[in-house]
């Protein structure tokens, strides 16, 4: 493991004319490609014994999502704690990463059920609760397990460090549809803001898991979608404010920050994964231009009779 990611560089240019003209100017192309936008800061360092040098009360939210304690391979052997053990590293990192909150500061958590009734007891010992959020995963139904219920949901702890903590509902409101507009158009709901606006999300979350071949899906075994990082970031982290991932994986986290203008920290172990999120930062930072639509002119056939 590196001590830093480091940036990679593009390979230095011999020259237009030993290089060729063609391969150059798509060497420039594909240069701001590389760019990590100031304060994303991607690691490739262990949260754990790294975390002394992120300063404390520097922090607007923590979103983090570390292993799950379920066995997973992450080319490393960091899920392979299981009952005390796994719970003896988890309350050591949080002891670590919540100092680093402001006051104001909020922590969202993924888990599973498994886990979940301890973690929330000890979080509580540390914080506010604020709300358990259930992330329907939208598994469709196939078989499944034959001496339980199915489990198709992740549990996601939402604690805050005192009633004072940020929250903007607004940039997550849900839009009515015209349908629901329009049958709460009597005088009573005339000027609601929320009528306008929308609705806010209600604490089960139903958001498709990336399976193989969704579009966003990169090469990491439990990648979470964007929409659901997207919306605590827009709830709980001020513009400009700053993000905290203990467990970057394949860089959700910093993608939101960077497409919704917050700085970011993550840390993550993966030497891998730390390319892939960098790769996905830089594409988010600079999205490619869009493909320009086929000109619909009707070309005018020479073979055509007059
Ligand atoms: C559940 S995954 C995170 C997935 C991420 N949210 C995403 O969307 O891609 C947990 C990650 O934590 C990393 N990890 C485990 N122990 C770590 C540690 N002590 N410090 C930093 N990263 C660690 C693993 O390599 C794994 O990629």
């Amino acid at each position: 493991m590196r001590d830093e990611f480091e940036e990679p560089q593009p390979p230095a240019l011999k020259g237009d004319a030993e290089a060729g003209v063609a391969e150059a100017l798509q060497r420039a192309e594909a240069a701001p490609l590389l760019a990590v936008p100031a304060g994303i800061q991607l690691l490739n360092r262990d949260f754990l014994t790294d975390a002394a040098n992120l300063p404390d009360g520097s922090i607007d939210l923590i979103v983090a999502d570390p292993p799950y304690g379920l066995g997973k391979d992450y080319g490393n052997d960091s899920d392979m704690r299981s009952g005390e053990d796994f719970l003896a590293w988890t309350r050591a990192w949080l002891d670590l990463a919540i100092p680093k909150l402001k006051p104001s500061g909020s922590l969202y958590i993924f888990c599973t059920w498994q886990y979940a009734p301890e973690i929330f007891v000890f979080l509580k010992s540390r914080l506010m609760m604020i709300n358990e959020i259930i992330w329907d995963r939208r598994v469709p139904s196939m078989g499944g397990t034959t001496r339980r219920f199915t489990s198709v949901h992740d549990n996601i702890g939402y604690f805050a460090v005192s009633k004072d903590y940020y929250f903007d509902l607004d940039p997550v409101r849900i839009p009515y549809d015209a349908v629901t507009k329009k049958a709460r158009s009597r005088k009573l709901f005339e000027g609601s803001k929320w009528l306008e606006l929308g609705y806010n999300p209600k604490d089960v979350w139903s958001v498709s898991r990336l399976h193989r071949q969704h579009a966003e899906r990169v090469d990491h075994p439990t990648q979470k979608p964007l929409e659901i990082v997207e919306r605590m970031v827009l709830a709980s982290c001020p513009p400009g404010g700053r993000v905290l991932d203990p467990f970057m994986g394949s860089g959700t986290t910093a993608v939101a920050c960077a497409r919704q203008k917050r700085e970011f920290v993550g840390y993550e172990i993966n030497e891998s994964y730390c390319a892939i999120a960098r790769e996905r930062v830089s594409l988010a930072a600079n999205p490619p231009p869009p493909v320009p639509r086929r000109s619909k002119a009707i070309i005018a056939d020479p073979t055509a009779q007059a």
